[in-house]
Order: C-alpha cells, then structure tokens, then sequence
C-alpha cells in the first residue's frame, strides 16, 4: 500500500479516535508502581521434594501391592534396555502425529488418541478400524527389527462418559450428573459397561475419572467433576476404578481397562474457575478438599496419574516435584505412572513442548506429546540424560513404573489386541444392557427443582407440546466430549441407537397406548392445538475444557432466547415444564418464574429415554418411578455467586447442596425470584496480562505461534522480556518486517471479557515505540470469529515525546464497540504494524479500577479498521 493512500485513511481514523478522547498522558514520571495484591506466604509448591510433607497426607493402603515376580521382570527388563528405548517408554504420542512406522522404529511405550481423533482421520471409523490400528501399532511395539525392543505399546482414550470418541458407543451421563445420583454402585456398573466397549475396540487404557473437585462453577470442565463435595469424589473414584479395572483375580482382566485419576492436583480449585489456571489453596485444602479422589481411587489400585495443567501457588504441575514426587509417589506410596496432560509440560518454566527436563525431573514418567513436537522431544531428553540433566536414576524410575504398570495390566502375556476375547465384539458397543444402565443412570441423576401444584407427574391423557432447541438433540444433551471433542458440529445420525429426549417422550407414550396424535413438536414453541401442557427442553450448547469457561453464570446472557420462549407459553395460559441442560448449576431464577415444574437434567447422554420415564405416569395412572436425585452442587442465587460451596461462611443458595424434589415434596420455589442482580458488585481482580495463562504469540506465515521463552528471535520479530521498574516487569519487540507484523498477548481458549466490559474496565499498559517510520501502530483484539476492532495507536501516541513512556488506557467499550466478541476474546492485546519498529510495553492488564480522565467509546461509530 502507498504511504500517501494510507495517510488519508489514517487521517480519517484519527478524527474518529479525537472523537473518542482516549485518555492518554503523557508522563515523564515512571508508571505507578504494579497493584501488591497478590502479596502471599510462598507456599509449599517452592518446597523441594526432601522437604517434610505434612503429617494428614497419608499412606494409602492400596489393593495392589508390590509383586516380588513382577519387580523382579522390571529390573531384568531394565537390564536390557537401552537409554533410547528407555525414553521411548516415556514417549506418548498421538494417533494423528505418528504412523505403525514410527512406532516400528522408536517402540514408544504407549501413545493416546485425544477427543474426536479418529483411526484414519474418519469419524465414522468402525470398530474394525479402531481394531486394527490397535493391531498395528502393537505389532509394530514388539517388532524389535528396528528398536531392539519388543515391549508392548499400550493404547489410552478419554472414555470419560462412555466409550465417546466411538460412534454408536453408550454415552452415560456427565459426571456432574452423576454426582447428584449419588449412587457408587451404580456407578461401578457404568464403569464396568465403558471398560467393555473401550475393550472391544483394543484399546487397553482410559484416562478417566476426572476427580477434580470444582470449587467455582464457571470452569468450564465443571461438568466432569462429580460433585462440589470431595466426598462424592472420593466415594465415585474408588467405584469407579473398581468397575474400570477389576478387583482380586479379574484385575486387569480380559474385560477391564487401566484407569487414571486425573488432573493432579487442584485442577477444580482455580482461581475464577479458570481452566488450567492457578490453585491458591492452602496445602490443608489442597488435601481436604482436592486430593479425596486420589485417595478413594489409588487405593483402590489405580495405576495412572495424570498431572493437571493447572498450577498450584504460581507454579505449574507439571513441574513440581513436590506434588508429584514428595506427595504422590513418596508420601501416599503411588507406584504406578504418571502420565502428563496434552503437551502440559511444555507450560513448565522454562520448558517448551519439545524439551523439559524440568518434569522428568518432577516426577512425570511420560510425557503426552499429541504433535509433532514429540520427535525433538525424544532426542532432547535422550541428549538431557546424556548431559546429566536428567539423571539416569530418574528415568529407570520412570521406566520402572511403565513396565510394572504394563506387568500388571498383562500386557506381556495378552495377545494382541486383535485376538483378546472382547476384541471385535462390537454388539457390545452401544448394548442394550449398557443402554439400560445409562438409562437408569438418566433417571438418577436428573434433580427436580420446582413443581408447582404437583404438575409432575404429567398425565399421559392431554395434549402435550415439546419444546425447545434441546428436545430432539442428542449432541446437546450428550455435551462435550462426545464423538468431537467439543460436542459440536454432530448430527443425530451420529449417535445411532440412541434416544433424544423427544423420542424417549414419543416412546413412552406410544408404549403406554396413549395418542401420539395429541403430541407435537414445535423446537420454536408453536403448535396448531392449543396444549394442556409444554415441556420445554433448552440448555447450553456444549463444550469441553477452557472452551466452556464463563465470567459469570447468568443463562443466555445477552440473549434471552429460551426465557422469552417459556414467556410467550406463559401469557398464553399453558403450563411449562422446563428441562434444563447445563454442564454446571446457572443463574435461571427467571427462567424459574416462567416453569411450573424445572428439571435439572445436566448432561444424560445418549439415553435420552430416562428423561420421559420421571415426567409421565403410567397410562393406567401409576408411577414407576420418582425423583431421586439431589444437587451435588448448590444453586445459585445470582449470577454472581460461582464460588458457592455448602460449609462456606455467607453461604445463601438458591437452593443448597442435596436438595432435590420428589413428587411428593411440597414444592418450595414460588414464581417471584428476584431476577435483577447487580453486575457492578462482581468483584472483578485486575488480570495482569504478563501472567499465566496469558503468553506472548506472533503471526507469521502459517499462523499463530505461541513464544514460551524470555527471548526469541526469528527472522520476522525479536521479542524479549526485561527489567524496567522491577525484575522482568516490560517486554520488547521488534517487528522486522515491512508489512504484515502482528504480535499479541493470548490464552489457550477464548475468554469471556464480559464481566470487564459491564464493569466499565479498561486495558491499560504503558508502551514506548522507537524507530517507527509513518506507517501506523494499532492495538487490536482477537476473538474466537473473525474480527479485528483496531485502534490507532500511532495516532494517540504522535503528540508524545519520542523515546518516552506513555500510559494508555482504553475503555474495552472501545473494542467491543468496534466488534470484538467479548464472550470469546482469544488475545485482549494485539499488536499490528506494516513498519519495522520496536515496541516496548508494561504493566499490561484489563482493570476495573479505572483513572479519572479515561472515556468511554459509547457514542462512538463503529468502525472495523483492517490493518
Ligand atoms: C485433557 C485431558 C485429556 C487429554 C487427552 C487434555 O486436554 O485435559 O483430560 O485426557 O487432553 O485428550
Ligand atoms: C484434543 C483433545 C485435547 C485438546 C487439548 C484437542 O485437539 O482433541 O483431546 O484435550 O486438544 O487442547
């Protein structure tokens, strides 16, 4: 572009952004000093692993002791191997980066498939294709022409609700439904069920169950933790682990799969629920709260450990020898492995995906490495351990517990996976004795909050509308997870054998004899007769991890669609009996107000029939069954109060923990809620954008790369952290070439800024840019859709003295009006620039707290400038 054709179109932009009046000072004076308020005791994650672990972490006596036989083949294993063959023990690649050729050649100890990843990239991948990658790639582990090593490999999946990466497999209800059934022996079944189709398929490892304890329910993997309540937790672990993997002489047998406790520790305890974020609980909490699922589930012999993305006190999982080896191997006595999460070492300290020593050394025994990252990986550990900075002992250790977990599993004596009983028994997917389980799981777990006048149980004999974008949904109601990773982007084609709740509702009806004629179905609430009665089904769309975190938990904010829906039925006189999918409690007291009967259905899975056998009586007036399940978490009152645990001080849910209808309660919620809550009072923290999870990244040719060190230097940017007030509190970067220069600030997942916009926050930083020619600087957002809402930087900054600081702060009214998708902003901060320049900036963060003089973009003109 000619500089002269973009001086006049700067020029335009910069009598828009006077219009504005951005506040900008110009200062000499050094930025005000950062905010101290996360000023707290160091805690114990700094300690190393010889220090004293305190005296309530136990000793777990686990069902599975040490074997004199199986450590015996360890060490004469051990013996034999060679330090590659070790690290390809410790190697876990995934299904998508390597082919049975690769595993020829590095015999890698295991390798996983991750959620919606497919033999062959097919979605529709049989059962026989499952099978028969499995074959290969474990004939390829003990062909030894290559590496020498005939060790098996072994397979792991997410069959974290079901076997759902599967197409036609049971999908049981999500763990927070679960929860609120309250039933381990129940749950021991279900575990039975997935280890059965998982073994159908070859597959001989699952990572499940999540026992995180979610503590704040705008995580967005509330839904995979059973309960608020570590009891639950620890109960389901040990009946679930149980089911997965057999007990006494069916240990680990023909029908079973090796379980993994996951994410370890804390992963439900972050800070405002953010996925992958930071645990600040005391190590007591840690423990009391967060650690009761790995103490249920490795006592009753589970042989993975999966560590969390989180951090605990500032300082990643991954890398805390602490956490991995004073407290879990150490004090608890865990002999099995531990596996990283996807690429999870590469968030360590001085890590990247391809090189961490820095966990080994912690106490991971394999590191996941889903891309293609895992080859470097594997040479620079080998080097690591060659240079001595990984020692030698550690890696036999880690090898050590992947052998014996291996023993253990039988996996030496087990044909392959071709030729196990189960294998290829494929009417064991999606059977109808596992359907019956889930169905039964449905029932139990869905939580009646309000009925009115005793409306449920409906009777069969009157004219019944179903409602609702959820009714006839089998993706919604199965959540994340479930085929893609996601759960979005499937069809009802793609869950064949199982039931949409409208279906289960059809029939119900039509096996009682009652007159499907007097049933419509309208998703939009229309309907030619007039009905007696609705049942309306509306909830969240799903998602899976940080993908699903929230800023607040108010339903459909911003888009009151299902609450006008219920409305409309309302004014005109029908009753409405609401079901309600979520993955976590939210803030529906409107919706509330609208329903004669609400149902909290969670997430049911597949078998949506569970649903129509609690709302109907028999046609002959009967009752086969009644609500039993009860809140394994509380329900709030506002949109505000995600923290909301029962045995907290101030604690006033809507509804508490436990609670839950049967028909014959006497119904407590009226339909005058208060529906207003103030949004002002969310005590939004400023979020330091130089912080975890935020990273630097920059655009070049093939996409967005993401900088994991201190300094990086290619031949488009040179980006580098240094001390300007304090020790590394600025960064710098120069863009090098003419054109096209992006460098942003991002998360892993979008993030919902909503909460920020509605209190007036800003983003705020101040910078310093030499070297610029006249083309422009913009500062700009990304979100999860197209967009791009830049502001001309160079422009606020050109009455400044050159080479000085200048504070800015921005509105993110500014941005929002501009376009950005608030509720997913993928990087708050991004830099463009078709100049070489270098662009120093500091004390980057969104706050609340705002200085007078900052305006707000509200009378603005929206303009969508792309750079
Ligand atoms: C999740 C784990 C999962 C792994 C493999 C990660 O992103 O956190 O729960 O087991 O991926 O799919
Ligand atoms: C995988 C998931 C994994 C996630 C982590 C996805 O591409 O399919 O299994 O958990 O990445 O970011």
């Amino acid at each position: 572009m000619k500089k002269n054709k973009l001086h006049n179109s700067v020029a335009k932009l910069c009598a828009l952004a006077v219009t504005t009046s951005i506040a900008l000072c110009a200062c000499d004076n050094e930025p005000s000093a950062l905010s101290q308020s996360s000023a707290h005791i160091q805690p114990a994650a700094d300690r190393s692993s010889a220090q004293r672990v305190p005296d309530y972490w136990p000793r777990l006596q686990t069902i599975i002791k040490p074997d004199g036989e199986i450590e015996k083949r360890v060490q004469d294993l051990l013996a034999t191997m060679t330090l590659e063959q070790k690290v390809a023990q410790m190697i876990q690649p995934e299904i998508g980066s390597i082919t049975p050729a690769d595993m020829r050649q590095y015999g890698f100890g295991s390798y996983l498939n991750g959620g919606g990843s497919f033999p062959n990239r097919n979605k529709h991948a049989t059962a026989d294709d499952w099978i028969s990658l499995a074959e290969q790639m474990y004939q390829a582990s003990i062909d030894d022409s290559l590496d020498g090593s005939t060790i098996p490999t072994m397979w792991g999946t997410d069959a974290v609700h079901g076997h759902n990466n599967v197409i036609g497999a049971t999908l049981f209800p999500h763990n927070i439904g679960l929860g609120a059934a309250n039933n381990p022996e129940l749950i021991e079944k279900i575990a039975q069920a997935t280890a059965k189709e998982v073994m159908v398929t070859g597959i001989d490892w699952i990572f499940a169950p999540t026992v995180a304890v979610a503590r704040d329910d705008r995580w967005g993997r509330t839904y995979e933790s059973y309960s608020e309540d570590p009891a639950i937790v620890k109960a389901y672990s040990v009946a679930i682990v149980k089911g997965l993997q057999g007990q006494g002489e069916g240990f680990l047998g023909d029908d079973k799969v090796i379980a993994t406790v996951k994410h370890f520790l804390g992963d439900g305890g972050t800070e405002k629920g953010d996925d992958q974020g930071d645990n600040l609980a005391s190590e007591a909490d840690l423990f009391h709260i967060h650690a009761q699922g790995y103490v249920g589930g490795l006592s009753a012999g589970a042989q993975t450990v999966m560590a969390s993305f989180n951090s605990w006190h500032g300082k990643k999982n991954h890398g805390n020898p602490y956490l991995l080896t004073a407290i879990l191997k150490e004090r608890m006595g865990f002999d099995g492995l531990v596996v990283g999460d996807w690429n999870g070492h590469g968030q360590v300290k001085g890590c990247q995906n391809d090189s961490c020593p820095q966990s080994i050394n912690a106490g991971l025994d394999i590191f996941m490495a889903p891309t293609e990252t895992w080859k470097p990986l594997y040479h620079n550990t080998i080097a690591q351990v060659q240079a001595g900075q990984i020692p030698m002992a550690r890696i036999d250790d880690a090898v050590s517990r992947i052998l014996r977990v291996k023993l253990r599993a039988g996996l030496f004596e087990k044909p392959g996976p071709a030729k196990r009983p189960l294998s290829g028994k494929t009417s064991l997917i999606g059977a109808a004795e596992h359907r019956a389980i889930a169905r039964q799981a449905v029932r139990e777990s869905l939580v009646l909050l309000k009925n009115k006048n005793g409306i449920l149980p409906l009777s069969q004999q009157q004219k019944i509308l179903v409602a609702g974008d959820g009714a006839d949904n089998i993706g919604q109601q199965s959540g994340g997870w479930s085929i893609t990773w996601q759960g979005t982007g499937n069809q009802n084609a793609d869950f064949p054998g199982a039931t949409s709740i409208l279906q289960g509702i059809q029939d119900k009806l039509a096996a009682d004899g009652s007159d499907l004629s007097d049933l419509e179905y309208h998703p939009d609430g229309q309907y030619q007769q007039k009905p007696d009665v609705a049942i309306v089904v509306f909830g969240e769309a799903p998602y899976a991890e940080g993908n699903g975190d929230i800023d607040n938990l108010e339903f459909q904010r911003n888009n009151k669609k299902d609450l006008n829906l219920l409305k409309r039925l309302k004014a005109n006189g029908i009753p409405v009996v609401s079901v309600f999918l979520s993955g976590r409690p939210m803030w529906v007291n409107p919706e509330l107000n609208q329903s004669d009967a609400f149902v909290a259905a969670w997430l049911p899975g597949t078998e949506g029939a569970g649903i129509a056998d609690l709302l109907f009586r028999r046609a002959d007036g009967q009752i086969d069954f009644d609500f039993s399940g009860k809140l394994s978490y509380s329900w709030p009152d506002s949109p505000l109060q995600t923290r909301l645990n029962h045995g907290d001080e101030h604690y006033a849910p809507l509804l508490p923990f436990g609670f839950g209808l049967t028909y014959q309660d006497e119904n407590r919620l009226g339909d005058d809620l208060t529906e207003t809550f103030n949004a002002a009072a969310n005590q939004l923290t400023e979020a330091n954008l130089f912080n975890a999870p935020w990273r630097p990244a920059f655009k070049s040719g093939d996409g967005v790369k993401v900088i994991s060190s201190r300094f990086f230097d290619d031949s488009s940017i040179t980006y580098t952290t240094f001390d300007k007030a304090t020790q590394e509190d600025a960064r710098r970067v120069t863009f090098k070439n003419q054109g096209g220069n992006h460098f942003e600030i991002q998360e892993a997942f979008s993030l919902d800024l909503r909460g920020y916009l509605a209190a007036n926050a800003s983003l705020s930083f101040a910078i310093k840019t030499e070297g610029a020619d006249e083309l422009p600087l913009y500062l700009s957002m990304r979100c999860e859709s197209d967009c791009n809402p830049a502001i001309n930087l160079s422009e606020l900054l050109k009455d400044a003295a050159p080479n000085s600081w200048q504070n800015i702060e921005i509105d993110l009214s500014c941005f929002s009006h501009r376009g950005a998708q608030m509720d997913k902003i993928i990087a708050p901060f991004v830099l463009t620039t078709d100049a070489r320049m270098t662009v120093e900036f500091t004390q980057l963060k969104l706050t609340a707290a705002r200085s007078p003089g900052s305006m707000s973009c509200a009378s603005e003109t929206v303009i969508n400038h792309k750079s």
